[in-house]
């Protein structure tokens, strides 16, 4: 690898921004080392002449040199035993052969209110088998009582062995080996908190060092939640949009509520270097704070970042696992995006000409979960849905706009005021400007306040229509050339016919 490619890549790391800044920084860092390189080479060359080199005469010679010879320093016998104990199998469950999606990890200490089950059942019915498939959830009983422990593991044998056979849950436990020893004489007391507050905190910052540890082979993503929260409806599909949606663009965490410590999602790959940035700072901050810090150090701003709006979790807890300490917080985004209808739309691929809004894409209308396209319009784009094959259909319904005080006035906002409703048979690709190229739109109704429902019912004398809805293909919405404002979709169902 020559300097040209190193820089390349390693500017690429900082994303397109800072390529510039990053290649004079590089290439200034680049020659210091090279020099520091050669001048060592130099003092070497001339040693060997009359001594050879060993690891002793190097020490000797050099304060501190010893560690860098030998390889590594002395690991202390706790952190060997939190990497020894994240090897074992599980205590419920197994582990999968294959590498799914995502792992979700969820550490869990044992409340009067036991929220972890409600968790695990909102994570289950908000997910459907297929999304069950590709992922694996880890429950780490973090407890050190024994007896809390086994209630907690005949609860979710009970509850749940159906999702510990399927591979969908792993328990896992530990003991006090993988723990550093707690000395109160030496404890820093950072953030004005008590003692016994900050020992909690490391303790639980290790408990997540060793949760990450045991799941970063399982999955190619990693999610992280509490033990207290509810989930929206096919929260993990709306992860893999919200992942696709980055494209190839360099992340380093993704989010997906407004809290840190819930639904933040890490790549697998990534985590052998905050499970060493947790161990090493264990003492210092609290868990959330250590992997905002780890974020920090990668990423030149807080807004790169990405946070999927509206969240897809929302905090239920009301008691801190630390005594008296009472949590309240809500996520104000969860809600936001309720949809009207109960309804399973059939499987679609989502394209558009319109220029996207921050990161409210295309498929957020279409999908389960909450959220709404954001684009910004001009005469002729197109919003298509593209099935995999053509399928029957009884109704589609489009809502758009959302409502905002005006002068305390309820009024919708960007909502569509010149829009077509189109379907097509056959599809044929996907053009340039992603618009879909379909054959003979056949145009079914115009939008009105904002909305369009179209039903078979109302067409029944009408065959050309109903032929083509027998076999549709496309969906499109077509923008016309009075459309004045953005245009948010916030729902859209496409109803089979039975
Ligand atoms: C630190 O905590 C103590 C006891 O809770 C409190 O009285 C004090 O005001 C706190 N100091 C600061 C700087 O917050
Ligand atoms: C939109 O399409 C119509 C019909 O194809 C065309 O006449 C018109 O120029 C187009 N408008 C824009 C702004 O591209
Ligand atoms: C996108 O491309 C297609 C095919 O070239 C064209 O028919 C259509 O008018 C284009 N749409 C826009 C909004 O530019």
């Amino acid at each position: 690898m020559n300097l040209r490619t190193a820089v390349a890549i390693m500017s690429g790391m900082f994303g397109f921004r800072y390529r510039s800044l990053s290649y004079f920084t590089l290439l200034a860092l680049v020659s210091i080392i090279g020099l520091a390189t050669l001048n060592l080479y130099h003092m070497e060359s001339v040693r060997s002449t009359w001594t050879p080199i060993s690891a002793n005469s190097m020490t000797s010679d050099v304060p501190g040199a010893g560690a860098l010879v030998a390889g590594c320093e002395e690991v202390p016998m706790w952190q060997n035993q939190l990497y020894h104990r994240a090897m074992l199998p599980p205590t419920l469950g197994r582990r999968s052969k294959t590498k799914k999606f995502m792992a979700i990890g969820i550490s869990s200490v044992f409340r009067e209110e036991n929220y972890l089950v409600q968790t695990l059942k909102s994570l289950i019915s908000e997910s459907d088998p297929e999304e069950r498939r590709d992922t694996v959830i880890v429950i780490y009983l973090a407890d050190t009582d024994q007896e809390k422990k086994e209630k907690q593991l005949r609860l979710i044998e009970r509850d749940f062995q159906t999702h510990l056979d399927s591979g969908f849950f792993q328990v896992i436990q530990s003991g006090p080996e993988i723990y550093p020893p707690m000395d109160f004489a030496l404890t820093k007391r950072t953030f004005n908190d008590s003692v016994g507050r900050v020992l909690w905190r490391a303790k639980q910052v290790i408990d997540f060092a060793f949760l990450f540890s045991y799941s970063k082979t399982l999955s190619d993503y990693y999610l992280v939640i509490e033990d207290d929260i509810i989930s929206s409806t096919q929260y993990i599909t709306a992860i893999k949009d919200f992942i696709a949606s980055r494209g190839t663009h360099h992340w380093i965490a993704l989010q997906f509520s407004g809290f840190l410590g819930i639904g933040l999602l890490f790549r697998s790959a990534d985590l052998n270097n905050l499970i060493k940035l947790l161990i090493m700072f264990h003492q210092e901050q609290p868990v959330d704070m250590l992997m905002r810090q780890y974020i920090a150090l990668q990423v030149p701003e807080d807004s790169m970042v990405a946070r999927r709006i509206p969240s897809i979790f929302q905090h239920i807890g009301w008691k801190s696992t630390l005594p008296n300490k009472v949590q309240k917080l809500k996520d104000s985004t969860f809600d936001i995006a309720k949809r009207r209808f109960k309804n399973h739309n059939p499987s679609a691929d989502i394209i558009t000409t319109m220029k996207i809004y921050n990161d409210f894409i295309p498929e957020y209308a279409y999908r389960a979960a909450p959220g709404f396209f954001w684009g910004i319009t001009r005469p002729n784009d197109t919003y298509d849905i593209i099935f995999p094959k053509p399928i029957s259909l009884s109704r589609i319904v489009f809502l758009t706009g959302v409502p905002t005080l005006k002068n305390k006035q309820k009024i919708m906002k960007d909502f569509i005021q010149d829009g077509d409703l189109l379907i097509s048979s056959k599809f044929q690709k996907v053009a340039s400007n992603s618009s879909a190229i379909c054959d003979n739109f056949l145009s079914l109704k115009k939008f009105q306040d904002g909305e369009v429902d179209f039903q078979k019912v109302d067409v029944s004398g009408m065959t050309d229509i109903i032929v083509k809805l027998k076999s549709t293909q496309c969906i499109r919405v077509k923008i016309g050339p009075n459309q004045k404002s953005w245009v948010i979709v916030r729902e859209i169902q496409v109803f089979i016919e039975d």
